[in-house]
């Protein structure tokens, strides 16, 4: 069993994110170690022009790499990155309890892995703390983590020594904990061969998953996958469930396999202190990119000579610039980008999950009643993770959250109040497919129902009274797609220098493959440059044009 169940934290049926055990690579050294200026450029070209759209795990990922490929081979290279909204770290973001810096929590993407190595190496050159995920837990219970399946608590785990934990999985489950565990590591370890030559880098991901014996988890169902090997249904609907409806709001019978084995991998559970999107700024420093917050970018123009032409607005001023290659790292169908002349193939549009992400404080601890347990000295769990009841049906649908109404509610840590006559307050997070209602927050905290003459059920958190929430914070997502089974996915090249990162979300969508993506894009950008070189041919003149010579040198004043 080893590893698996030795963190005494959050353990086993705790979601998350990782994957990434084992290998990993260093920054692979590209054999061809050339200079790229061409011996026929009478001229000393100046640096290559790169333009990163987007500030998240991708876009900073690429950046950090593209910097440590091009000075390893002496390469110049101008990187500029381009990021819609005001701040760096896209789905990684923190917001502030009380509006005060003392008290950061996650928005988004709250968690990775220790052994997550894109992640992990990065936050240690860049100098940055990480800690077990549950370092700020409250710790008033014994109970960690609950599942619930809108009536009962049908698995609790205790923070106790981890052979209870394990005694307790065994004798209720038999052995289906142990071949999930071992289905878990045969599935990471295919997935780590992506990770190191002669996998990586890889221009198509659909040939990489093939190769490595992927596309069989990809291709089926959670529910089938785990069958098939022989897990039993009711270890996959209490635990396995849980895990895949926190992390990805998804059943097991919607879920692939693959995406179904990333929740099962969560041993080490670690964030960055401050923020995960620290990493990100980090390696955009380390990159020197010249980052444009507040920059959206609104069209590519693709020239003769495969350079680009971007256009993008600022909150003043729409303007225009060149460059050699261009990265889009994030989803292409919520980037509002025009690319002319038109692709052969535009990413396809696939469905995504709506999540609202409703954090607040309170001095009320979550209510026993509402979880019927049986006495006021009975805590819900720290963390309460739903699954739907034996026998329903809803697992295939979209809409699949059924009687429990949310995917997660954490008790994510104690704060002092703002004014010192008040009580210590607790941080609540709640994951749920709708916006929670007034009446449901009253239910959970087990506060007086209003007299019936009062508003419409259809108020929110932010009508209660601040004696009862004293903060709140609401953030409606588009955090991953529907993890439908698949066994294609899109490229990271779009068109000669038109790279993409997201192809890989339908894969596994997490902060370590976006990262993983982009530094894949930077191997290949640099791999394209040194083959252009060693051709000795002045880039291009040689590809099809792409747009009509009179078309290419228009330049319209925008
Ligand atoms: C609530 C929530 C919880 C999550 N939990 C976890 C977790 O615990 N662990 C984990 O690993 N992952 C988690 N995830 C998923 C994780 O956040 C994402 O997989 C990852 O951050 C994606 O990174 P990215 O760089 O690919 O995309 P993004 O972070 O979306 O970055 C894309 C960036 O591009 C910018 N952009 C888009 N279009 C334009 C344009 N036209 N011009 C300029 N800029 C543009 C966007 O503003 C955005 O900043 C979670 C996500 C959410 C929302
Ligand atoms: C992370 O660092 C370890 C130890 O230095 C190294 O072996 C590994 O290749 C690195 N992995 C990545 C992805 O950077
Ligand atoms: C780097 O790129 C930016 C943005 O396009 C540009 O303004 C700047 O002049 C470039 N610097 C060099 C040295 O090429
Ligand atoms: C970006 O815009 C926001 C408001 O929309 C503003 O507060 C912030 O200062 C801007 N940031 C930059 C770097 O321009």
């Amino acid at each position: 069993m080893g590893t698996f169940f030795r963190n005494s934290t959050l353990k086993w049926c705790l979601l998350i994110w990782t994957f990434l055990y084992a290998t990993a690579l260093g920054f692979i050294p590209l054999p061809k170690l050339k200079s790229v200026q061409s011996p026929l450029d009478s001229s000393e070209p100046g640096p290559k022009q790169v333009a990163v759209i987007g500030a998240g795990a991708a876009g900073a990922s690429t950046a950090y790499s593209l910097r440590k490929y091009a000075d390893s081979l002496g390469i110049p290279v101008n990187i500029t990155v381009f990021e819609r909204d005001s701040y760096v770290g896209g789905r990684s973001t923190t917001v502030n309890v009380f509006d005060d810096p003392a008290y950061p929590i996650e928005l988004g993407a709250s968690i990775f892995v220790k052994v997550n190595y894109n992640l992990v190496n990065a936050s240690q050159e860049l100098g940055l703390n990480v800690r077990g995920a549950s370092y700020e837990r409250p710790q008033e219970t014994n109970e960690v983590l609950g599942v619930w399946d809108g009536e009962q608590f049908v698995f609790v785990m205790e923070d106790s020594s981890s052979w209870w934990n394990i005694a307790k999985l065994i004798w209720r489950y038999g052995l289906a904990p142990i071949r999930a565990q071992n289905l878990m590591k045969a599935t990471v370890s295919k997935f780590l061969q992506l990770y190191d030559e002669p996998m990586f880098p890889f221009k198509s991901l659909t040939a990489a998953a093939a190769s490595v014996g992927l596309l069989d988890a990809t291709s089926t169902p959670g529910a089938t996958f785990l069958d098939k090997n022989n897990v039993s249904p009711d270890f996959a609907r209490e635990l396995i469930q849980a895990s895949t409806r926190v992390n990805y709001g998804q059943n097991l019978p919607l879920i692939h396999g693959l995406e179904s084995m990333v929740c099962l991998a969560t041993d080490g559970a670690v964030s960055v202190e401050g923020g995960n999107w620290r990493i990100f700024e980090g390696m955009l420093k380390s990159a020197q990119a010249d980052v444009r917050l507040n920059h959206t970018i609104t069209s590519i123009n693709r020239k003769l000579d495969n350079t680009v032409t971007i256009s993008f607005q600022d909150q003043h001023t729409k303007q225009r610039a060149d460059f050699d290659d261009v990265v889009i790292a994030g989803p292409f169908q919520y980037s509002g980008i025009t690319i002319t002349p038109p692709l052969e193939h535009n990413p396809d549009n696939i469905p995504f999950h709506t999540l609202h992400v409703t954090l607040f404080s309170s001095p009320h601890r979550l209510s026993w009643k509402y979880f019927n347990l049986k006495s006021p000295s009975d805590l819900p769990p720290e963390t309460i993770l739903t699954t739907l009841p034996r026998g329903t049906d809803l697992g295939n649908t979209e809409n699949g959250v059924g009687p429990a109404g949310f995917w997660s509610i954490s008790t994510l840590r104690t704060v002092d109040a703002p004014s010192e006559t008040t009580e210590q307050q607790f941080v609540y997070k709640i994951f749920s497919p709708e916006r929670p209602t007034a009446n449901f927050i009253r239910d959970i905290l087990d506060l007086e129902h209003p007299g019936t003459a009062t508003k419409p059920p259809s108020t929110g958190i932010t009508d209660l009274p601040t004696d009862d929430v004293s903060w709140s914070h609401e953030k409606i997502w588009h955090p991953y797609p529907f993890l439908y089974p698949r066994v294609t996915f899109e490229d990271p090249i779009l068109a000669p220098n038109i790279w993409y990162t997201g192809g890989i979300e339908s894969f596994i969508s997490t902060m370590e493959t976006s990262a993983l993506m982009g530094k894949n894009v930077a191997a290949l950008m640099t791999r394209a440059w040194q083959d252009q070189d060693e051709d000795g041919e002045v880039r291009g003149l040689d590809d099809a044009p792409v747009v009509q010579p009179d078309e290419q040198d228009e330049r319209v004043e925008l």
